[in-house]
């Protein structure tokens, strides 16, 4: 067993997931300027330190994503942040791209950048205590889109990014976000979302990554968000499924999925679904960020201060996304 697939592992295994706090500073003050909170660095430090400090850390969350301002911070109780998190057995990763651009070619799709200096980049990263990273290719659904120029473009550099990631020691995690925004079908969401993966596997192949020691964090198979369709739960495991089974290489040990604008309970009753009907060797696990802050940011919102009771809404969350990460999960415990 390599190294990485040891790491890769131990964010994965039982039940555990990872939490995406990696919002960039922009994303970070639109949140919190939707909730009346001044978006200061010492607020953003706050929310995100009264997450890293709960019992739902040490529980459920196997890996958090940090943002470059996030992972230099101290904490209140003078820890650095990577230390912090080390303290609940959790793995601090990293976002190493530097946000999706126009892509000159096809100007209403997206390129995810960040590959420049990103070797030194890295070397830091590891030396700050990060084990793990991320880097996000998006596409968006359209019967146009999207073009072959923006599967083939973002696959390479997701490919790149994994390569160089694996070469300092850490696990990449490939998340190419077919977005859900759109009339699209959930047919459709499937045919383009499979067309997306398998491109990323031909050139992780080509670029010698090792499939053992990387996490694939996809979308789920839904109909987009201004669609007619109505589809059921079951039928989003199935196509979910059935989408990874033909398109993913089994040496991949997880599968850690984003929330994309899925509600909470939505993103964690499709997990727990997915998780029920598995019947590949793949965990299939979560890898939220709008489905296990949403309820705890809107608390916090009330009173800054209260750092228990946020916790409390936190610790809820990530107890009921660990449970769909086992397939235990039913409605009646969201209300125990
Ligand atoms: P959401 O779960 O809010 O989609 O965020 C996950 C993520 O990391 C997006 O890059």
């Amino acid at each position: 067993m390599s190294e990485l697939n040891k790491i890769a592992l131990r964010i994965l295994s039982n039940g555990r997931g990872i939490l995406a706090a990696d919002e960039s500073t922009g994303t970070m003050t639109k949140r919190l300027e939707a909730i009346n909170v001044p978006s200061s660095s010492e607020n953003r430090l706050l929310f995100r330190e009264t997450l890293f400090s709960s019992e739902g850390m040490k529980n459920c969350i196997g890996g958090v994503i940090l943002y470059d301002e996030t992972i230099k911070q101290i904490s209140n109780s003078n820890k650095t942040i990577p230390h912090l998190i080390s303290s609940s057995d959790t793995i601090p990763g990293i976002k190493v791209d530097t946000g999706a651009k126009v892509l000159a070619g096809s100007p209403e799709e997206k390129i995810t950048e960040g590959l420049d200096g990103l070797r030194e980049r890295l070397k830091e990263y590891y030396k700050l205590g990060a084990r793990f990273t991320k880097w996000r290719g998006v596409y968006n659904i359209s019967n146009k889109y999207p073009s072959k120029l923006s599967v083939h473009s973002n696959a390479h550099a997701l490919a790149r990014y994994s390569a160089l990631v694996q070469e300092c020691g850490m696990v990449p995690i490939v998340e190419p976000e077919v977005l859900m925004d759109g009339n699209h079908s959930a047919e459709d969401c499937f045919n383009k979302t499979s067309e997306v993966i398998k491109k990323c596997f031909e050139e992780l192949i080509l670029n010698n990554t090792d499939l053992t020691g990387m996490i694939l964090k996809p979308n789920m198979i839904l109909p987009g968000n201004k669609s007619a369709q109505k589809i059921s739960n079951e039928e989003v495991a199935k196509l979910t499924l059935k989408c990874l089974k033909e398109n993913v290489p089994t040496d991949v040990p997880g599968i850690a999925f984003l929330s994309g604008g899925q509600t909470e309970i939505q993103a964690t009753e499709n997990l727990d679904l997915i998780n029920k009907h598995n019947d590949t060797n793949f965990i299939m696990t979560y890898s939220y960020g709008r489905a296990l802050q949403q309820s705890a940011l809107k608390f916090w919102s009330k009173d800054i201060k209260d750092i228990s009771g946020t916790q409390k809404v936190f610790n809820h969350r990530a107890n009921m996304c660990t449970l769909a990460a086992q397939g235990k999960w039913s409605a009646e415990l969201e209300t125990k």
